[in-house]
């Protein structure tokens, strides 16, 4: 911390929070190439999880990417910003005691990293897993058809890599079974790692 800034101590407990939420505060990152499903199931997660009585939110990298992050681009240094500033947003508000999901393509391990070292041990990496066949073959917005044409040099899975987890919390695939199954999985996850008191 730079050495004119003190930390100022909140009056709350994390305690106090969890009691009037009734759960933990928590970070599902989801992370996986465009297309993949990370968007569809993350809202989708969200509208479960709240009527079973989580208070959650969705950060997406599209919403996010056109307020708070609207100055960065795809280059591998924007990317670690957008991640860095992703990351650290995520942790304020599990902190807050809520549940936020986020739907970033996150491509680089190290990033991942860094955004599970601010968020500490309520991060969750969650892979989603569609190969870049399946992903190119539902292209939703036609992306995937410009970087073919060369008119997105940088896009993700053609002219950027996409590093997947080494070691994540867990891994749905879109493109194995149906998006209905994948949220099962996910919901089932939260309520075994996340309870509800
Ligand atoms: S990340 O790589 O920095 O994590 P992020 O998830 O925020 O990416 O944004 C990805 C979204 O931006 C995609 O869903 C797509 O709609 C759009 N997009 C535009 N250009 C690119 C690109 N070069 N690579 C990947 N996604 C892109």
């Amino acid at each position: 911390m730079n050495r004119n800034l003190t930390a100022v101590s909140h009056t709350l407990a994390s305690s106090d929070r969890a009691a009037h939420y009734g759960h933990q505060g928590a970070v599902l990152w989801l992370t996986g190439l465009s297309a993949s499903g990370k968007s569809s199931l993350a809202m989708a997660l969200e509208h479960a999880l709240m009527g079973l009585g989580y208070s959650c939110y969705v950060l997406d990298g599209d919403n996010v990417r056109n307020g708070l992050n609207c100055n960065l681009g795809f280059g591998p240094e924007d990317r670690a910003e957008n991640i860095r500033r992703v990351g650290e947003t995520a942790a304020l508000f599990a902190d807050a005691g809520l549940i936020c999901i986020t739907a970033f393509i996150s491509p680089y391990r190290a990033d991942r990293g860094r955004a599970r070292h601010a968020c500490r041990q309520a991060f969750h990496e969650i892979y989603i897993a569609a190969d870049l066949a399946t992903c190119e073959s539902r292209d939703p917005k036609g992306l995937y058809k410009k970087a073919r044409a060369g008119e997105l040099p940088d896009f993700t899975g053609i002219g950027a890599p996409y590093e997947p987890p080494e070691d994540p919390e867990l891994i749905v695939d879109t493109s194995r079974e149906p998006i209905a199954s994948s949220l099962a999985t996910l919901v089932d996850y939260v309520f075994r790692n996340i309870p509800l008191s």
